[in-house]
């Protein structure tokens, strides 16, 4: 379904096509269910105008079968629009587990895209068509919001926490993307494309793109750096506390039991605020004497150190 309006963005998914089907024909609805109001109003204006000799008399004339057709009828009609809306939201909320993961750090006042494979960009989102995209997002100082038109999804990226977008393109071209949050002096500027392309052409992108390392590998190089291993590593396990710490092989995805009883399930919330807020949720059995490193890493590179223990999710501990 195309639209004849130039000022109308492109449609570059089926649910940008969903999305306007549902409010194009939710607009014609209340225009439909409206008129006869202002049609009436306009004949009666008319009608019944002051120095107009007209009938003036109250008439009593019910019809029961009309008063109720005129309040049953838009409501099924509202229901359904009800119905459809809330499946597409709920789609919307859950992407599927084979899609393609793309970690994004907003930051004021740029866009910062890393894909697993290790390339890097900024302000430009290259995606390969017909694949389900997941974009994990954080901010490193204010709410923004990434906002793609084209694919008529909307998000806002919040610091200290992850919210996440899915979509499948599925036409090539190069779209806008935005800031949808006021964010500061250039928050107007604060915009870039996203790139969808064929998957041939994706392959050779990301062949020819920065990719040395990727994102878990730059993880393990941040983790050997920061000296993590010093405590998390495989030989502080025999050492006594409070100098050991919880082993991070097999810990993506299976549950934590905490210190004050609580178990949470190691998820991507989980191990960021284990890296960043290290003493707010202690597993049990450690001390909390893990230095916090919010102030110290990008989100970017949380997102990498994040990867590779991610990375380190489906082998188990070595005896
Ligand atoms: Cu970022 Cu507006």
């Amino acid at each position: 379904m195309t639209f004849p309006i130039p000022l109308w963005p492109a449609q570059a998914s089926r649910h940008a096509a969903d999305v306007d089907l549902l409010s194009g024909s939710f607009g014609a609805l209340v225009a439909l269910l409206s008129a006869p109001v202002f049609i009436l109003m306009t004949i009666y204006l008319i009608r019944f105008r002051r120095g107009r000799r007209a009938n003036r008399s109250h008439q009593e004339d019910r019809n029961v079968w009309l008063e109720v057709s005129w309040a049953v009828i838009p409501f099924v009609l509202v229901l359904v629009f009800y119905v459809r809306s809330t499946s597409m939201f709920l789609q919307q909320e859950t992407p599927p587990d084979d899609a393609l993961t793309i970690d994004v750090a907003a930051r004021q006042w740029m866009w910062k895209f890393q894909h697993a494979e290790g390339a890097r960009e900024i302000n430009e989102l290259h995606v390969p068509v017909d694949t389900p995209i997941r974009l994990t997002m954080t901010s490193q100082d204010v709410v923004h919001s990434l906002y793609l038109p084209a694919l008529r999804i909307k998000r806002d990226v919040l610091p200290g926490r992850y919210t996440q977008l899915w979509f499948i393109a599925d036409r090539p071209g190069t779209y806008r993307l935005h800031c949808a949050e006021f964010c500061g002096t250039d928050h107007s500027l604060m915009g870039g494309r996203i790139v969808v392309m064929r998957q041939a052409d994706f392959t050779a992108w990301l062949a020819e793109a920065e990719t040395d390392r990727s994102l878990a590998e730059r993880g393990e190089a941040l983790f050997a750096q920061l000296g993590c291993a010093g405590c998390h590593g495989a030989r502080a396990q025999g050492r006594e506390r409070p100098v050991r710490a919880p082993p991070l092989r097999g810990l993506y995805g299976s549950p934590a039991p905490l210190a004050d009883g609580r178990v949470l399930v190691a998820d991507e919330q989980y191990i960021r605020d284990s890296i960043v807020l290290p003493n707010r949720d202690v597993v049990a059995g450690y001390e909390p004497v893990m230095p916090p490193f919010g102030n110290v890493l990008e989100a970017e590179q949380v997102q990498q150190l994040q990867a590779y223990i991610e990375s380190l999710g489906n082998e188990r501990e070595r005896p």
